[in-house]
């Protein structure tokens, strides 16, 4: 059971630190270049606004109300002849498979910092080298830095929600804040800002394919934690007084700021050299220590800066992935939770080796199914499968199973909602959030084309 509450602010930081990781930083910025600017960027926007922004609050509202471990708060909230929906609950388990591939990629970061010290690439070319190089040959390189990753989240979930969680998070967002920013203050001054926000903000329509409107889909529930418990693990532990609408609105609103501000100051640093924003997943890996090395030693600060602030933004992350496997260990199995974090980080960091090894050039062929790296299926299958089902039951399980007067008692108490917002909300939770949801993996399993 719990004991220990989050305070008012620990709360927002913990959950604003789980939205804000390598999805904004990494992963948002190469989309947004792959997917053509202006035109994606708007429709996350969009639907960050109108579907995201509400299954974040129904999501904390099942957290808040059930205050247990994932599974044991829909058993509790689901009526009594309803209580197979306690199964939903297992979405919890869904945090370890993003922690076999996430781990990985902080690990890369921590690498990263090791040998920006030595100096940065001086070629688009050699800098691919060196990333490919990495992935392709360094296994040992790879697994030490992925072992030291699960290291410090394990140590830092092992530490609790007030004495790790809450503590990590009041120091590492603000740091992280003022070092994006403060990149953004000197992006401004460059003359590749003005092409950034042209890039970002004026759509291209014609751009806009069913592939990028379904990758946006997928990539607002991502960088928004939903869909997994992780959101409804730290509400069980929310203040008493807390507002979910506030929360989740700053959250949300964070969020999105932190993409933009990457986004910003990624793309006037490549503008500024000429380089093509389009590049993929090693667009912060391979563009940007390229572009930054024009700077000379200023250059290898940025660059030192940057990945810090990667760093920092995938730990916070990464927590919240692995509190709620372990919060259901500890409630349901009376596990310790020094015994339920080693195990669970065990469990993920085995997983994540094989996920290292399926990117080898010795290895790659045996930890492949059907020619696709294990790397790739665990991260294709939980951003595109395995996040939206969750965010659509959690959906359904709102609108439709709980009970109404319950959910609405809470939502407007402490004048939460006022009883339009309220409407606007539930019929968004009923309808708006299960059809995009819906849609999206109907069209990702091919059943309907768009
Ligand atoms: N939102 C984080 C990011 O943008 C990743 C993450 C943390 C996550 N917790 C989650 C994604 C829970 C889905 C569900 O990198």
């Amino acid at each position: 059971m719990k004991v220990q509450r989050f305070s008012k602010i620990g709360f927002i930081l913990a959950a604003a630190g789980s939205a804000v990781g390598l999805g904004n930083i990494w992963k948002f910025p190469y989309m947004t270049g792959e997917y053509g600017g202006g035109a994606f960027v708007l429709v996350y926007l969009i639907i960050i606004a109108f579907v995201g922004f509400s299954v974040m609050i129904a999501e904390m509202l099942i957290g808040a109300l059930g205050r247990s471990d994932t599974v044991t708060s829909f058993e509790k909230l689901a009526p009594p002849n309803k209580k197979y929906w306690k199964l939903a609950g297992f979405m919890g388990f869904n945090g370890i498979i993003i922690m076999t591939f996430y781990s990985v990629v902080i690990g890369w970061i921590f690498y990263y910092l090791y040998s920006l010290l030595r100096g940065l690439p001086t070629s688009t070319d050699q800098a691919k080298a060196a990333f490919d190089n990495l992935v392709g040959n360094e296994v040992l390189a790879q697994i030490f830095f992925h072992t030291l990753a699960v290291v410090i989240v394990g140590y830092i979930v092992y530490r609790g929600i007030k004495g790790g969680i809450e503590r990590i998070n009041l120091i590492l967002m603000p740091a992280l804040m003022l070092i994006l920013f403060g990149l953004l203050a000197y992006a401004m001054t460059l003359d590749g800002f003005k092409e950034a926000l042209s890039f970002m903000f004026e759509p291209k329509w014609e751009k806009l394919n069913s592939e990028a409107f379904v990758r946006a889909v997928g990539h607002s529930f991502f960088t928004l934690s939903l869909g997994m418990g992780a959101i409804m693990t730290y509400a069980a532990s929310l203040p008493k007084e807390a507002s979910i609408t506030k929360t989740a609105f700053i959250v949300t609103f964070m969020d999105t700021l932190i993409a933009l501000v990457a986004g910003l100051v990624i793309f006037s640093f490549l503008f500024q050299f000429g380089a093509k924003p389009g590049q993929g997943p090693g667009l912060v890996f391979i563009s940007l220590p390229t572009i930054l090395n024009n700077f000379g030693t200023l250059g290898i600060f940025f660059a030192l800066l940057f990945f810090l602030a990667l760093a920092f933004a995938g730990i916070t992350s990464a927590i919240s992935l692995v509190e709620p496997v372990v919060q259901y260990l500890i409630d349901r199995f009376h596990m310790t939770r020094t015994k339920a974090v080693i195990f669970i980080s065990f469990i993920y960091w085995l997983v994540g080796v094989g996920a290292i090894l399926s990117y080898s050039n010795a290895w790659g062929k045996i930890f492949s199914i059907g020619g696709k790296p294990l790397f790739d299926i665990l991260e294709y299958t939980t951003d595109s499968i395995l996040l939206p089902l969750g965010g659509l039951l959690i959906a359904i399980f709102v609108g439709y199973v709980m009970q109404k007067s319950q959910v609405k008692a809470h939502l407007q108490t402490f004048n939460e909602m006022n009883p339009t917002m309220y409407r606007i909300w539930y019929f968004s939770i009923r309808y708006i959030a299960p059809l995009a949801l819906l849609f999206m993996m109907l069209n990702l399993l091919g059943v309907i084309e768009l």
